[in-house]
């Protein structure tokens, strides 16, 4: 049977490693043919990709560098086709709370978190127009809502993601292009245990509704569905995929 996404081609940032690296296995299994811009190479992705037999391409690109966004796009589109779907998953965590962070670290933090699916949304927005079915998924965080204290850039970030989420869902409807996010809450990937803690993992278990841990795939499932034909009228919502940490 051809999966929900056979024949479209999907773009995300970030997926490498972690969280894009699953919503890419997950799109691939699907059967969408993948792209990857990272700053990180994605050899990792490119072996999973390859066992679905899906088609795919990676290059190095730093989101938050226009031109570099840009070339990839075209890219994209001589090696794979316009794209279908782009997915703004890459981000950055710069810890540090008010006192402490650095004018230099919070415009990081919106370079890579804002700018960068900005920047992406902007380059692939004539392929998604093309497409009849154009999706742009932005991966965003539970932590706006519950704003833990070291995460000052990073939850400002999410929330700006947030409401860019919002307004590009209205700019694109009437070319059948939907834009949601997808809010996590605390997932089990490398980066976020080296952010944190074994402990911090623990103490979200205990908020959360569901008790166990969350995982990437949590989060792929949802990007597969918000992709699908299944959720065509499905447009400027955040999904908060977080086992009901901000529903208790
Ligand atoms: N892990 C969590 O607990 C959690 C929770 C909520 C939301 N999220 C969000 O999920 C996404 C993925 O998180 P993750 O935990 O998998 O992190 P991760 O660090 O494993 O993955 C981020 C990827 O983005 C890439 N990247 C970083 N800067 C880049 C840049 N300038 N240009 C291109 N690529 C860049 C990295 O190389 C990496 O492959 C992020 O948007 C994050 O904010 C994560």
């Amino acid at each position: 049977m051809a999966g929900r996404l056979a024949g479209r081609t999907a773009v995300v940032t970030g997926g490498s490693t972690g969280i894009g690296q699953e919503i890419a296995r997950r799109l691939a299994a699907e059967g969408a043919d993948i792209a990857i811009a990272d700053v990180n190479p994605a050899d990792e992705t490119r072996k999973l990709v390859a066992e679905t037999g899906r088609r795919f391409f990676s290059d190095k690109v730093d989101v938050s560098d226009e031109d570099a966004i840009n070339r990839f796009a075209a890219r994209v589109r001589s090696e794979l086709g316009s794209a279908d779907i782009l997915v703004n998953n890459a981000a950055v965590v710069l810890l540090a709370d008010a006192d402490h962070v650095t004018y230099e670290e919070w415009r990081r933090t919106f370079a890579v978190n804002v700018d960068g699916p900005f920047l992406a949304s902007k380059a692939f927005i004539p392929d998604l127009k093309e497409s009849g079915s154009g999706r742009i998924i932005n991966i965003t965080s539970s932590s706006y809502w519950t704003a833990p204290p070291p995460f000052v850039s990073y939850v400002s970030a999410k929330g700006a993601l947030n409401g860019l989420t919002s307004v590009l869902a209205a700019n694109l409807a009437a070319h059948d292009v939907t834009v949601n996010g997808v809010a996590a809450g605390l997932v089990r990937t490398a980066a976020a245990l080296e952010n944190t803690s074994e402990a911090f993992f623990e103490q979200a278990v205990q908020v959360q509704n569901i008790k166990r841990v969350q995982m990437p795939d949590d989060v792929s499932g949802v990007v597969a569905f918000l992709a699908s034909d299944d959720a065509a009228f499905i447009t400027g919502q955040i999904i908060v995929a977080d086992g009901g940490s901000t529903r208790r």
